[in-house]
């Protein structure tokens, strides 16, 4: 039987650590988080793709801990930590080379050590490499390194682990079999690529594309602002053609841990090569500037009904950076909930998703409550289960910034 042993049990981690162990897999999950660590023993499961009844099926497999040394027991080690970015948007290494030195210090000769955190292309060979190797052991030699992206989609269920194909480029041919042969026991098709950097920058493409396109409709959504036209009805029209264009939907910004941050781990390491990346840099910028486009309409919105944004009493609804999660990290949300705050609205929120936003001193109020209340309800995020075309008829004036209510076209609904 293998022993997995996974390092960061985040979005990431926690899945990939419950596919291995539903496979019948050992599993050795580490993280720095006590509180992680400790729910996971108790069957509690804090990410909304894994069940607290698929957990506690498989606590005698899965052995979670603060303490690297189990890991010496594993065949392969995950490292699954986050890639964040500095206050001056460069590329944060700080959890990776922390995790990766305290594995060396645990390493052991012909283990499997695979990077999933996402990352520009380098990071294997060069960070990650060498790292390692201050154990004594060389990489590709004495123990197989290998860089596999993870593509798991929060809260989708269509596409999962096991039917996602899954890229894998390895140091060396050895290296890569191994890992192969790995993730052949969770996903039903693995891709080869010929070194981790194709694997690293494959995954960076995806996102940047994400990034890309989602601007160049918010960039339309802007200017059919500017011209009187509906850009969803644009974007569905433009849909009717059945090849050569993707669809993508405006929105308030882009957020969650990837989309707003991946693309910049490119750009940075672009420079090195005196390249510029302004298709990326374009993309972020435009991508920035949603959420105050969208506070500016909501601000139109009231004036036209004789309402300034100061004192008025706005429900933001929906706070998390996409449907169906309760992840808030980057999200447009917080940007326009602060840009409000600061002209002087009084701001509650709506979120079946987040119970709470401490930093704003705020909780989840009921959405019947809130939209009596409300002067206006700000369609943020359009979480499954809330009932737009109810805040449709309920509230005084929407705003909606995902083009949910648009069966409902009432006098007090405006678009983005
Ligand atoms: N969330 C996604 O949808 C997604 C999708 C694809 C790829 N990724 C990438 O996967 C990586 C992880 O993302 P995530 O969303 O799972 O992050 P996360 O913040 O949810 O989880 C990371 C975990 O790593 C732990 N950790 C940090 N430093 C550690 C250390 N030194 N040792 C042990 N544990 C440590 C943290 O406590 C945390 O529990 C990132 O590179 C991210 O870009 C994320």
């Amino acid at each position: 039987m293998t022993t997995v042993g996974v390092i960061g049990l985040g979005y990431v981690g926690l899945p990939l650590a419950v596919a291995f162990a539903q496979e019948g897999c050992d599993v050795v999950a580490v993280d720095l988080d006590a509180r992680k660590v400790e729910a996971i023993a108790a069957g509690e499961s804090y990410v909304e793709d894994v069940s607290n009844e698929s957990l506690g099926q498989l606590e005698s497999r899965i052995h979670a801990t603060t303490q690297y040394a189990a890991l010496s027991q594993a065949e392969a080690v995950l490292i699954c930590v986050p890639t964040p970015l500095t206050r001056n948007r460069e590329p944060d290494l700080g959890p990776l080379i922390e995790a990766t030195r305290a594995l060396a210090g645990v390493l052991r000769a012909d283990q499997l050590v695979v990077l999933e955190s996402t990352t520009y292309p380098g990071t294997t060979r060069e960070r990650v490499a060498p790292l390692l190797e201050e154990s004594g052991l060389a990489a590709g030699r004495d123990f197989h390194l290998a860089y596999s992206p993870e593509r798991v989609d929060p809260g989708r269920t269509d596409h999962t682990l096991r039917n996602t194909p899954k890229v894998v480029g390895g140091l060396t041919d050895a290296c890569a079999e191994r890992a192969h042969a790995l993730y052949a026991l969770v996903c039903d098709q693995v891709v080869g690529v010929s070194s981790p950097e194709t694997a690293e920058l494959a995954k960076l493409l995806e996102n940047i594309f994400r990034s890309v396109n989602i601007a160049l409709v918010n960039e339309l959504a802007m200017l059919t602002d500017r011209m009187g036209i509906d850009v969803w009805e644009v974007v569905e029209a433009a849909a009717t053609k059945p090849y050569g264009f993707m669809r993508f939907e405006p929105g308030p910004g882009m957020g969650g841990h990837c989309l707003p941050v991946d693309p910049f781990y490119l750009s940075w390491r672009a420079r090195e090569f005196d390249m510029a990346t302004e298709f990326i840099e374009l993309a972020g910028k435009i991508n920035q500037q949603m959420p105050y486009h969208c506070v500016t309409k909501a601000q139109r919105a009231l004036n036209d009904r004789g309402m300034s944004v100061k004192g008025a009493r706005v429900v933001v609804v929906g706070v998390s950076y996409k449907p169906g999660v309760g992840d808030v990290r980057e999200s447009p949300a917080l940007k326009i909930i602060s840009l409000l705050r600061e002209l002087g609205a009084e701001v509650v929120y709506h979120d079946p998703h987040v119970p709470g936003l401490a930093e704003f001193g705020l909780t989840s109020t009921p959405l019947e409550q809130a939209l009596a209340e409300a002067d206006l309800a700000l369609i943020v995020t359009a979480h499954p289960g809330v009932d737009h075309e109810l805040i449709a008829r309920r509230a005084r004036l929407v705003v909606d910034l995902r083009g949910v209510t648009r069966a409902a076209s009432t006098a007090n609904v405006v678009r983005l």
